[in-house]
């Protein structure tokens, strides 16, 4: 009794013979289309955003080149507006939402890094190697960008004078030199795929780019040794 009711129901709701149907579960849960496109979307402008940022970053504390109170001035700016103690955490929480966008797609078990590895040697694409580098460089910068940011971030306010310090301990020293590569190459390759990805630049104008994006690292990587040298020879 209480099955044939069951079957009529089906009928009248699916129009179809209940005792020949399997029931279709993806019926109940249908898959969202459109979502993927969206994190994509928001994974790339979380990126950019990003990629501003660390422009930004490199060249402000560069500014200690041009002598600490240069540095001085332009840190005594960012805090005295807040925007170093606002910044400075709305920075490391996008950081964090740009990871976990990223993470849909990032091979995290063994076995998914074993097949990711052979299909890269077996497609001989370079950009297919990139996206390589980028998932590796995105888990070193996780945890050492937090920790730099913390550090920093803890112990306002920012003083040539104490960065110098820092860095002449020795310790930040080699932190500085491992972070420094890590990070450039992210965010130059997540610069040139996004071109590629969105479509900002033709297929034939890809060797172009992506040797202008080179240039673009290197030129961040030589700013960035630049600076640490200044810092590591600063007396004040
Ligand atoms: C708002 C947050 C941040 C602040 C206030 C900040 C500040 C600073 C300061 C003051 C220095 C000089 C060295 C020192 O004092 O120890 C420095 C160096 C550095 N920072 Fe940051 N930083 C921030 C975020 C980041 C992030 C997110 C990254 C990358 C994940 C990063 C990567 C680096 C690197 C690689 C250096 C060495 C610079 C060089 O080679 O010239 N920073 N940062």
């Amino acid at each position: 009794m209480v099955v044939q009711q069951c079957k009529t129901r089906y009928n009248e709701t699916f129009g179809g013979e209940g005792e020949h149907m399997s029931i279709n579960t993806s019926i109940y849960v249908r898959p969202s289309t459109s979502s993927a496109a969206y994190l994509d979307w928001l994974q790339m402008l979380t990126g950019a955003g990003l990629i501003l940022f660390m422009w930004s970053h490199m060249i402000l504390v560069a500014s200690v080149n041009l002598g600490a109170g240069a540095m001085n001035t332009l840190a005594h700016f960012f805090e005295a507006t807040y925007m170093a103690q606002v910044g400075g955490p709305l920075i490391g929480a996008t950081m964090l939402f740009h990871f976990v966008l990223a993470a849909r797609k990032v091979p995290f078990r063994a076995e998914q890094q074993g097949t990711i590895w052979k299909h890269a040697k077996m497609l001989h694409h370079q950009d297919t190697w990139l996206w390589l580098i980028q998932a590796f460089t995105a888990m070193v910068i996780l945890i050492m960008g937090s920790i730099h940011m913390w550090v920093v971030l803890t112990d306002l306010p920012i003083t040539a004078a104490k960065s110098a310090a820092r860095i002449q301990g020795g310790f930040w020293l080699v932190f500085y030199l491992i972070l420094l590569p890590m990070v450039e190459l992210h965010v130059g390759i997540g610069f040139y795929r996004i071109a590629v990805k969105w479509g900002f630049i033709k297929r034939k104008e890809r060797k172009k780019f992506h040797r202008f994006e080179n240039i673009l690292t290197g030129v961040f990587i030589f700013i960035g040794l630049i600076t640490l040298l200044r810092f590591l020879f600063l007396t004040t």
